[in-house]
């Protein structure tokens, strides 16, 4: 059979996933098409009420409350299972695989309790099931488990996995929330699961935990074996502990695996984690896992958990690996077509100019030791309208000179640039200033 050059695209659910996908692929289509060499096209999206106003546009006739519209359709090759729940989520998911389609889900609860039911028809049918967005939203961890790490054996995969429960302990534990309102934030900002029970109570993070124990050990832990707790024991009181003694209130995931006497255990689990690990800098609706394996050592991987747009990245990375399956393009990263597909893309793009680089900055001073010094150096920064935020002064008695240290408000490269240009030329400033930029990846 030929690879079919216009791949379609069928999604079942249209709430903060599924319109995160539908968004962020219509966005990117372009730019896909041209990585993948194929064609396209959003067929439908199927949700319960056709009335409900959602935050993302669709054409009214793209919209049915007909799944069959999207199963049975010829044209629709991948299936994205985005409406959650395990009764009509796992009937639908079956009807696509027994069809031959390719099944993308984030749906742990689905996996981790039918999994097996699941694997047989991709087996039977020649389809395929994938699920990155399953567990830990964006971060792409089953291919890191899969691909990245394969060389490893994991003694130890801890994280956290849950981003509500996240969410509520930082909110709690920083703001002072109560956890009844950190909960409601974290259902408007659409992190909670329908059911938020789940949450709370550790379930998710159990399907989570279950689906990366089978994945590193080939084997499902069942609930009677595996240790479930969630955080709604979890009051002001442990909070306080956690802070004055040196931890962080962290909602845990733990697999451990003996490869000698050849066990295995799963346990979700509110714990106190010393803070000078990093998961317990891990905060909000941030999910992190640290891998133990033997042969990388100690790896960990952390960001957005939950929520529509990271969740999507997952998705729609599922989405180009089936298509890359589908059309014998195993290597889409770096086929002769995507490469030059990068090629064109590069060609459009130009270096940032020093103006359009901005970040605050420190600087270190050594001045000559005498009265109106620093009114020069201050002169220079209004006169460049750099703004100084912080200032630090040292003496340095009998020496003639003196130590000042200094943080600017976020300023161009080429504002700074014509900042030090003027001070070099001061008498007054004796040594080459020492120039630091000041970063943090959030900015
Ligand atoms: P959601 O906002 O509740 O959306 C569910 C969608 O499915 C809605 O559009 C709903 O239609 C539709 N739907 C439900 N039952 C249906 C049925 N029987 N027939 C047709 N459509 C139906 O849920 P979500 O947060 O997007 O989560 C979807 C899945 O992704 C779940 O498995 C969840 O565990 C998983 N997940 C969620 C996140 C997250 O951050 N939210 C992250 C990772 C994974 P209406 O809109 O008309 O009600
Ligand atoms: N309800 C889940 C969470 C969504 O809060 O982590 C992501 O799987």
């Amino acid at each position: 059979m030929s690879a079919p050059r216009t791949i379609g695209i069928g999604i079942l659910g249209f709430g903060t996933v599924g319109q995160g996908v539908w968004k962020h692929l219509s966005e990117k289509q372009a730019d896909l098409e041209s990585r993948l060499g194929v064609k396209l096209d959003l067929r439908k999206a199927c949700v319960r009420d056709l009335k409900k106003k959602r935050a993302v546009k669709i054409p009214a006739g793209k919209l049915t409350k007909n799944p069959n519209e999207i199963i049975d359709d010829p044209k629709v090759h991948v299936v994205c299972e985005l409406i959650g729940g395990t009764t009509k989520a796992r009937e639908l998911t079956l009807r696509a695989l027994r069809a031959g389609k390719v099944v993308v889900s984030a749906n742990k609860a689905l996996l981790c309790e039918h999994g097996p039911e699941i694997f047989a028809a991709v087996r039977q049918h020649g389809g395929q099931f994938l699920f990155e967005a399953s567990v830990a939203g964006g971060i792409p961890i089953i291919k890191a488990i899969r691909e990245g790490l394969v060389a490893n054996r994991f003694e130890l995969i801890v994280g956290i996995l849950n981003g509500t429960c996240n969410h509520i302990l930082t909110r709690m534990g920083v703001d002072g929330l109560s956890f009844a309102d950190a909960l409601k934030e974290a259902q408007v900002l659409g992190y909670a699961e329908a059911d938020p029970t789940l949450d709370v109570d550790g379930i998710d993070a159990w399907h989570k935990a279950s689906i990366l124990a089978w994945l590193a050990h080939g084997k499902w832990a069942p609930s009677n074996r595996t240790l479930v707790e969630g955080i709604r024991n979890i009051g002001p009181a442990d909070i306080d502990f956690a802070r004055r003694f040196g931890f962080a209130l962290k909602h845990l995931a733990v697999i451990r695996r003996d490869f000698k006497a050849n066990w295995m255990t799963v346990g979700v689990y509110p714990a106190l984690v010393p803070n000078r690990d990093i998961l317990a800098r891990v905060t909000g609706v941030n999910n992190g896992i640290t891998l133990r394996g033997d042969v990388v050592g100690a790896t960990t991987l952390t960001g957005r958990g939950a929520g529509g747009d990271a969740t999507a990245s997952a998705v729609i990375g599922d989405i180009v690996d089936a298509i890359a399956a589908l059309t014998g393009n195993t290597n889409s990263g770096l086929t002769a077509d995507s490469l030059a597909a990068r090629e064109s893309q590069g060609k459009k793009v130009r270096m940032a100019d020093l103006p359009e680089i901005v970040s605050p900055f420190y600087l270190r001073l050594s001045l000559l030791d005498k009265a109106g010094v620093s009114e020069g150096i201050y002169r220079i920064f209004s006169k460049h309208k750099v703004s100084i935020a912080r200032v630090i002064q040292y003496e340095h008695p009998n020496q003639g000179r003196g130590t000042v240290t200094l943080s600017t408000y976020p300023v161009d490269e080429l504002k700074m640039s014509k900042v030090l240009t003027d001070l070099r030329r001061l008498k007054t400033v004796l040594e080459e200033p020492v120039v630091l930029r000041i970063f943090s990846p959030e900015s």
